[in-house]
């Protein structure tokens, strides 16, 4: 039987669109199982959404919509980018799905049944960003948040209380235990002293909004997005009911979570101690990665400020972004996400090194023999250190997959290909071609081609379609193209080598560099702005749009940016309708507008104050504006 490989990412906020932080942590996930599956192991690979929580219910009005139809299209839209991505995943969770609610409703359940969750009451400042609640002495200046520098508020409410502390030694003596539980070592030494200066207790539910997981017993709270999240791991795998995955895969040979090391105590602590008190096995090892950061620092999915990965792949093709990706980010550390690095990684690497080589082998095997070469008995003095390099790169290669460093990898490979490249410069083939004897110039190639044979193998989990195309051009059948065949020699001889189309053309940076930026500086059409699918009249005329007085309005009790208006529609009654406007407009400039209100649309309640209908605005980067009418009256239709 193979053995199994469990690896799973953050499951992500639907906060914005994600951007390339957010795709280096799937693609270097998509990469590891790639290579675990071509090692010969069965893997499973998840990811998903992270759905609940009071930022994405934040997000969700601010783009006016209800929080399930705001999730259900940030979702689709993650799936279209992980497919432009080649993310070859195996499930998708979203934490509002059923499977994953049952899960987290009996956790919590049983974990208050037995005591290690109690009723208590919280207070404290909290991070709606960060989904954190922290102490006096943890905040910054002016009460903002120690971890992302955003304002808190301060709150104070009943909660239930996970015991962290009871489990606190049990952890520490298990962490020390399992010297390989967490990676790299600096973080696995941060939990520890994070341990060592104690441990609160958790505050896991939440009773000031409710866009999340009811607790069963106690309705008025809704689990804590983390308790929540966390639990994804394994009601994806079907915990609890029909548990075919979990006992093959959690209860399997290695399980790997992947997570950036800002939320590496949630992963660490919060986890491993939820299991304990749940009696399931930790079988899961952490591998914390570094950030990679903008010129001027952090990239946030909410606040705009990030570099996003379509403008890469749509102009300079898929693998060379997953190159970057997973080449520039040191083992744990962070990186910089630079433009003109990237593009003269694309020149020298890419271009240079690997695409040079491939045009030069391919353009001499056709041009001396036709497009055939075989392996000959012709020795020079450089075959031995490149047929020693090709062994050596391949240990240090697997070595580096192992321990999760696809950026170890890389550089291996590359010291092949320098390697090869160095070899043609040495063996220089156009003066072996003048010889009687072909012998010499033969065995030259064939050196040249097993060396990009081998390349092409070392390739596959990173840079899929290069190697398929390096695959086609070398004519290499499917049975030399494995893991198994990493072997100098395995394939004897070469027939029909493809002289090669340019894999990487040179690019001209200064060209390149202002044609990246002036793409980049156009901020990223926010998640409203693309243009919707195709409707039909039929379609349309299902929203009855009215006009609307607006008799009378005032600031939402518990939310900054909404305004809550009662709104005149021709009826007996009037309605009250919730708008996120409060930013662009007082109470006072509403009352006495003619609005268009959609008056079919079914009532929501939008941070417990009713909405029954919703007004028209139309909007951009900067500003946004209430769509209003002179002459008509209230109730009149708008077509
Ligand atoms: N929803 C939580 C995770 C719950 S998992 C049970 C969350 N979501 S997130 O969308 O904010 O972040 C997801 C992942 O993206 C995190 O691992 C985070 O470290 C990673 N990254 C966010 N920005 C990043 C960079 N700039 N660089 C690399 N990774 C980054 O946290």
């Amino acid at each position: 039987m193979k053995p199994t490989f469990y690896i799973t990412t953050p499951i992500y906020y639907p906060s914005g669109k994600l951007h390339i932080g957010n795709a280096y942590t799937t693609i270097f996930c998509d990469a590891l199982t790639r290579y675990k599956k071509l090692n010969g192991f069965d893997t499973y690979y998840l990811t998903g959404m992270d759905e609940h929580g009071k930022k994405v219910e934040t997000s969700a009005i601010k783009n006016q919509k209800s929080p399930q139809d705001y999730v259900d299209q940030i979702a689709e839209e993650t799936q279209q980018l992980w497919a432009l991505l080649g993310i070859q995943y195996d499930d998708f969770i979203r934490t509002t799905e059923k499977r994953h609610k049952t899960v987290v409703q009996t956790f919590f359940e049983k974990l208050v049944e037995q005591k290690d969750i109690y009723l208590g009451e919280y207070e404290g400042h909290y991070c709606i960003h960060c989904e954190s609640f922290f102490t006096e002495s943890q905040l910054l200046e002016n009460n903002a948040c120690p971890d992302c520098g955003r304002e808190t508020q301060k709150l104070k409410e009943e909660s239930y209380f996970l015991k962290l502390s009871k489990y606190e030694k049990k952890l520490a003596d298990y962490i020390r235990a399992n010297p390989d539980f967490i990676q790299p070592e600096t973080r696995r030494n941060e939990v520890l002293a994070f341990i060592e200066q104690g441990l609160n207790d958790l505050s896991v539910s939440r009773t000031t909004f409710d866009w999340g997981i009811k607790v069963v017993s106690n309705p008025k709270h809704v689990v804590y997005v983390w308790l929540d999240a966390l639990t994804n791991y394994i009601s994806a795998l079907g915990y609890g009911s029909e548990d075919a995955k979990y006992q093959k895969y959690w209860l399997g040979d290695e399980v790997l979570h992947v997570v950036g090391k800002d939320i590496l105590r949630f992963h660490a602590i919060y986890w491993p101690i939820m299991l304990m008190a749940l009696e399931i096995p930790i079988t899961f090892k952490l591998y914390a990665h570094g950030w990679y950061l903008m010129k001027d620092g952090k990239m946030s999915k909410s606040k705009g400020g990030a570099i996003y990965p379509e403008v890469f792949v749509e102009r300079y093709g898929l693998d060379a972004f997953r190159y970057y990706m997973l080449r520039e980010l040191p083992f744990g550390g962070d990186g910089l996400f630079a433009p003109d690095a990237f593009l003269e990684r694309l020149n020298f690497d890419l271009a240079n090194d690997l695409g040079n080589l491939i045009n030069r082998t391919t353009a001499m095997t056709e041009q001396y023999f036709k497009g055939v070469v075989h392996q000959k008995n012709a020795p020079n003095d450089f075959d031995f250190d490149v047929e020693k390099t090709v062994v050596d790169t391949i240990a240090q290669y697997h070595e580096a997959m192992d321990a999760y460093h696809p950026a170890l990898a890389l550089a291996a490979t590359w010291r092949l290909i320098s390697r090869l490249n160095k070899y043609v410069d040495e063996t220089t083939p156009w003066v072996l071609a003048k010889a009687d004897d072909k012998a010499p110039l033969e065995n030259a190639m064939y050196h040249l081609l097993e060396g990009l044979r081998i390349v092409g193998i070392l390739l596959k989990p990173i840079m899929p379609s290069t190697s398929e195309s390096m695959f086609k051009i070398l004519n290499v059948e499917s049975s030399s193209d494995t893991f198994e065949s990493l072997i100098f020699g395995h394939k004897g001889s070469y027939q029909e080598i493809q002289r090669s189309i340019a894999l990487f053309p040179r690019l001209d940076i200064d060209v390149e560099l202002k044609a990246l930026n002036s793409s980049l500086e156009t901020p990223p059409a926010p998640v409203t702005q693309p243009m919707a699918p195709e409707v039909s009249i039929d379609d349309f005329v299902k929203l009855d749009l009215r006009v609307g007085l607006i008799k009378a309005c005032k600031k939402h009790p518990d939310a900054d940016k909404l305004l809550v208006s009662e709104v005149d529609c021709g009826e007996e009654k009037t309605r009250q309708i919730v708008s996120g406007i409060a930013q662009h407009y007082t109470p006072e400039q509403m009352v006495g507008k003619k609005v268009i209100v959609v008056a079919n649309l079914k009532p929501v309640k939008l941070r417990g104050e009713l909405s029954e209908g919703m007004l028209l605005a139309g909007s951009n980067e900067k500003q946004l504006e209430v769509v209003s009418v002179d002459h008509l009256n209230p109730g009149d239709k708008v077509k």
